[in-house]
């Protein structure tokens, strides 16, 4: 009897480098987020996933840190549902990389649709992923600002050599970033080493064209300030305790004002980092992505969260309130006592 694999479950395990190669492979699926990949809601259930099998192990297999995971059963082959047609991944961001390259590059804009339009290169299925990521959906691999998935930022403490493809152009770039800040290095070897940089770079991936070009100049390179001054204190001292106020979600932090205290939590999600939203009628913050759900405090109570979300330093400076992103405060590790992690009121 002819049997076949359905996938009954699938979910991202940390990790994720917000790639877009697999939202490019199965975009009913998989939706990628600033921090990482997420699961879709619909795609939750074994009924959606069935027939959209092929899809899913395929996205799993092009991912180049192995992220994707799931569950299969074993069925009659002619009981199994019928293949599911794959979806058309987001329209291809060419035009605006085309308002992005310089008006005496023309030649270059047509190489990047072309490039966009050509199958991959690549036999390596996570490579060859990347890049028709990266061509048809402008991919976020590149993305190193303060957004950046702690995943992508932990490999900046690597070696070229220890990466997975997608992270070793930025790697050159910062690499030749700081040659280039070098006061002592002459231009000439500055540009040498950044050629070098570069050289190195394309042969290790093999990529070529204007798909190389387009990973050359990913969408941030600048690692912003990871303090952000939020306002005075007095605006956040008035709020009713129990308030919550999320002008600064876009830069992952929301403040809540509770009994004697002011903090900052992290919109991070502790389950697979997804980003909650504040359900203000059932005073909760809740995670659409698979259910959990959080006090006003920050505190876990519904759902697959393992702990609360965490708080990061908080601090006023000269009247001003400063949350500090780069560090963090977790309340199951007793760091909610530390006097960094709130301001009292
Ligand atoms: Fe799974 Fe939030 S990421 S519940």
């Amino acid at each position: 009897m002819a049997t076949k694999q359905l996938v009954t479950k699938v979910w991202i395990a940390p990790g994720c480098i917000v790639c877009d190669a697999c939202e490019t492979t199965a975009p009913e699926v998989f939706h990628v987020q600033e921090q990482t990949c997420v699961i879709r809601p619909e795609a939750l259930t074994p009924d959606f996933t069935k027939p959209r099998s092929e899809l899913i192990v395929e996205a799993a297999q092009e991912c180049p840190v192995d992220v994707i995971k799931f569950e299969t059963i074993e069925v009659d082959a002619a009981e199994a549902p019928a293949p599911a047609p794959a979806a058309a991944p987001a329209a291809a961001p060419v035009m605006a990389m085309a308002a992005d390259v310089p008006a005496a590059a023309p030649k270059a804009v047509s190489a990047v649709a072309a490039a966009a339009a050509a199958p991959a290169v690549s036999t390596d299925p996570a490579i060859a992923a990347m890049l028709k990521a990266t061509t048809a959906r402008g991919g976020k691999s590149g993305h190193l600002g303060g957004d950046a998935a702690p995943a992508v930022k932990a490999l900046r403490s690597r070696k070229i050599d220890e990466l997975p493809p997608d992270a070793r152009y930025p790697k050159v770039l910062e690499a030749a970033k700081e040659t280039l800040s070098e006061p002592k290095v002459t231009r000439r070897a500055t540009v040498g080493a950044a050629a070098v940089g570069w050289a190195a770079f394309a042969g290790a991936n093999a990529l070529g064209g204007l798909a190389l070009q387009r990973f050359m100049f990913p969408n941030v390179l600048e690692e912003p300030d990871p303090k952000v001054r939020i306002g005075e204190v007095s605006k956040f001292a008035e709020m009713a305790v129990g308030q919550v106020n999320e002008e600064y979600k876009s830069k992952g932090i929301w403040i809540v004002r509770l009994e004697g205290e002011i903090a900052a939590l992290s919109t991070t999600c502790t389950h697979l980092g997804c980003i909650p939203n504040w359900l203000e009628a059932e005073r909760k913050f809740k995670c659409p992505c698979h259910g959990s759900g959080f006090m006003q405090s920050g505190i876990n109570f519904e759902g697959p969260a393992p702990r609360p979300l965490e708080r990061f330093q908080i601090s006023v400076e000269d009247g001003v309130v400063v949350v500090n992103r780069a560090k963090k405060f977790q309340q199951e590790k007793g760091e909610w006592t530390n006097p960094d992690s709130f301001i009292s009121v």
